[in-house]
């Protein structure tokens, strides 16, 4: 059955823009996040402007922003410095060119200054772009074909990674099978894909060691962001980063959710690993359009010397590295991080103290400025935990709670909230009165 809004007056605009979108764009979005079925039941919010770490809707309803739009507004909604570099790039410079500028080499230095294990780095527009080249790179680098991919992880949509996202359960834990995201995914990549349950030492030794020969990447996410909030278990980054070096496989960490997230150097630098080949996205444009790949020169050599393609007519276009080399420089703030690092902090505990006195069946997961509240009387290790144990109709509840008290994030249990390096003191505190009300509403 469809959920309708409890207050659906609130968002009567909202309704009506959908309905007329619908009949000219296929789910009336244009994205699957946004659609219905990814938890907009009965329809999407219409947004009519955001500032810092605020967005108001077309019904005139504000809300603290925790959505961020999936995760790029890092530094809020328009944020100044950001904007004006954008502004000036397009009066002074143009969009693109189709040849190349010294400011993609300005960025390229801060990038590659602000995580270590990037020698090199390419720039282009999306986490799904950055993903696909990273894959082919290395398998052109090994001459292997295999891809191990963890259930419950999100890589962008391209054929060879679109599988297992949430799939229905089947398989056994250790080798659940590959599931296609829907039809038009060709069959063959099946056979090319590993898939495996994720913080689990025991399951990739005992697959390096019997198919390491043929396996040219795992491909990780290094804090599983896409369902809901996953942490790695002590020791299972490190092991994965050994594993994969003895047996000559490209260890990519994708790092569009996490990366400039959870500090400059990413989850990276938080967990201390080094990644073969890593990928960008949401933190670097301050909410344009650019994301990078990158990593060992002896890999990326194959670019360098022409081999391996990695073309895009928009990749590095002026808009997008003005953005960037602006955001960069918000980042690389001194004390930047220590802020957003306790507002975060403030956030989780708060929501984790009024949970539990509430006694809801429900505990906070994040790092730095991503989180996510599991409803679950059982802890989340990997996605068949989170398939078999979240409670997703008590998290509408939760959400839809929020909702009507200003505060917005994804409708969806397997999604995030983040914070921002706009959010005050004042907007978590505002936040964790909503939580209050909205537990003790849930617990009676
Ligand atoms: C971990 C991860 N990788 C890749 C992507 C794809 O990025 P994009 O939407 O920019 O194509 C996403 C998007 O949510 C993501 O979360």
């Amino acid at each position: 059955m469809t959920p309708a809004y409890t207050n659906a007056h609130r968002y009567a605009k909202s309704r009506e823009l959908f309905a007329e979108a619908k009949k000219l764009i296929p789910g009336g979005v244009n994205s699957t996040a946004r659609a219905t079925w990814s938890g907009w039941e009965p329809h999407p919010l219409f947004i009519d402007h955001g500032e810092g770490a605020h967005v108001v809707d077309v019904d005139g309803n504000r809300y603290i922003d925790y959505l961020l739009g999936l995760g790029p507004m890092l530094l809020g909604h328009r944020p100044p410095k950001v904007t004006q570099a954008v502004v000036a790039a397009i009066e002074k410079q143009g969009t693109m060119f189709a040849l190349p500028s010294a400011e993609e080499t300005k960025l390229a230095r801060k990038i590659i200054a602000a995580v270590p294990s990037l020698e090199q780095v390419r720039l282009c527009n999306t986490g799904t772009e950055a993903v696909l080249y990273a894959v082919r790179l290395a398998r052109a680098f090994t001459g292997r074909s295999k891809v191990i991919r963890f259930e419950g992880m999100y890589h962008g949509f391209s054929d060879s990674v679109y599988w297992s996202k949430h799939p229905p359960v089947s398989g056994s834990q250790d080798r659940p099978h590959p599931v296609p995201q829907g039809p038009g995914l060709p069959k063959e990549i099946e056979r090319s894909l590993i898939i495996l349950n994720w913080n689990d030492i025991e399951g990739l030794k005992e697959t390096i060691a019997r198919e390491g020969a043929d396996i040219a990447a795992v491909l990780t996410e290094p804090v599983m962001c896409n369902t809901g909030c996953i942490l790695p278990e002590a020791g299972y980054l490190e092991a994965m980063r050994d594993l994969t070096h003895r047996a000559g496989i490209v260890l990519i960490f994708d790092e569009v959710i996490t990366g400039f997230r959870l500090g400059l150097s990413g989850a990276q630098g938080h967990y201390g690993i080094t990644p073969d080949l890593s990928v960008f996205a949401k933190g670097i444009g301050g909410g344009f359009p650019v994301a990078a790949m990158g990593g060992r020169r002896d890999i990326m050599a194959l670019v360098a010397d022409g081999k391996l393609s990695m073309a895009g007519t928009y990749s590095a276009n002026t808009i997008a590295v003005a953005a960037a080399n602006a955001a960069m420089d918000e980042l690389s703030t001194p004390g930047a991080y220590a802020e957003i690092h306790a507002r975060s902090q403030e956030l989780r505990d708060g929501l984790g103290r009024i949970l539990q006195d509430a006694r809801l069946p429900a505990f906070v997961v994040g790092v730095g400025p991503v989180l996510q509240v599991w409803f679950s009387k059982h802890p989340i290790r990997n996605y068949r935990d989170a398939a078999r144990h979240a409670d997703h109709a008590l998290f509408r509840k939760w959400w839809e709670g929020m909702l009507d008290r200003g505060i917005l994030f994804h409708p969806g249990a397997y999604e995030n909230l983040f914070v921002s390096f706009a959010h005050t003191k004042d907007d978590i505190e505002v936040t964790l009165g909503a939580a209050r009300e909205v537990a003790s509403t849930l617990a009676s």
